[in-house]
């Protein structure tokens, strides 16, 4: 039997990722909203094009959470996205009401599903998650760092005109413009140490575009980004279905890692069939490691605020 990803959340980002899932092919998506229609025509659009992909994965969309049921993976992309001058931090109360209700209703009709928080401000979204379902902390996991990762890649690639593939590089801490930790330390191009290719000043050039980088398409397009969102997203998902243990930048609830305890926030962990079903700790240089602690408690005042 294929195996079955729900998507909640019809916009940008869930058609997106429902679009990446078709044409990976080794699944069936449900894609979920309240806006009646809004689900099916999606779904029915990329439906129809199945025989072109050649793809067997079947896309279905409804406003019931019945058709849900005992999916594998639960992407929760509900809640509103930022608009130009708006922090991700600003959505807290409105996307927390939302995230609370959709992670309940998302457990109680799969109740063996991983699930994949996307809606901001993401880390804080992930406890308010955690707090309504009561889940182990292997079942959510929160996309950020995968993102942020990606477009640090992306910005050492075209600094150093060299090809996406040997920039290996990742980015921890908070899915917030001032508390993502874009590792340096760690950062390697076809195997050479980052430090050794680019100048201390173009290093600080990258890791700041890459921390304004969500914030640089809010100003162009009026809203948030959702191309590299759901292919960054999608990367854990498939990491998950296909259980391939992937070593994948996320937001993580951490019981002692790092000195950190009973908060999410973003490190490296190994997805698979298990979900997270290890943090992987690594040697930070001292300002790095000031940067996890200090993003984790960023996290938790802003749980913090949650009205219950
Ligand atoms: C971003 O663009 C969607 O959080 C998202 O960073």
């Amino acid at each position: 039997m294929r195996k079955k990803v729900t998507i909640v959340g019809a916009g940008a980002t869930g058609g997106t990722m429902a679009q990446i899932l078709l044409e990976k092919g080794y699944c069936d998506v449900v894609l979920l909203d309240i806006i009646e229609g809004l689900p099916q025509g999606k779904a029915l659009d990329l439906s129809h094009a199945a025989p072109i992909v050649g793809s067997d994965g079947r896309v279905i969309g409804s406003n019931d959470w019945k058709d849900t049921a005992d999916s594998d993976v639960v992407v929760l992309t509900s809640g509103l996205p930022r608009k130009p001058g708006m922090s991700r931090e600003d959505l807290v109360n409105t996307n927390a009401g939302i995230v609370r209700e959709v992670a309940q209703k998302a457990t109680h009709h799969s109740p063996d599903a991983i699930i994949v928080q996307f809606a901001n401000p993401m880390d804080a979204m992930c406890m308010v998650a955690k707090q309504a379902t009561g889940l182990p902390r292997n079942r959510i996991v929160g996309q950020g760092g995968m993102l942020d990762s990606t477009r640090y890649r992306t910005f050492l690639s075209w600094e150093l005109g060299v090809s996406v593939k040997d920039v290996d590089a990742y980015v921890l801490g908070g899915h917030t413009d001032v508390t993502m930790v874009p590792i340096v330390s760690h950062a390697f191009v076809g195997g050479v140490p980052l430090r050794q290719l680019l100048p201390q000043e173009r290093i600080e050039a990258v890791v700041d575009r890459t921390r304004k980088a969500g914030t640089e398409i809010v100003g162009l397009l009026g809203t948030s980004a959702w191309y590299s969102p759901a292919w960054a997203t999608m990367e854990m998902v498939e990491a998950i279905l296909l259980d391939r243990k992937r070593i994948l930048p996320c937001s993580v609830y951490l019981e002692g890692e790092y000195g950190i305890r009973d908060t999410f926030v973003g490190v490296l962990a190994r997805l698979g069939a298990g979900g997270v079903e290890k943090v992987i700790e690594v040697e930070l240089e001292p300002e790095e490691a000031a940067g996890l602690q200090k993003a984790a408690e960023a996290v938790r005042e802003l749980v913090g605020l949650v009205k219950a």
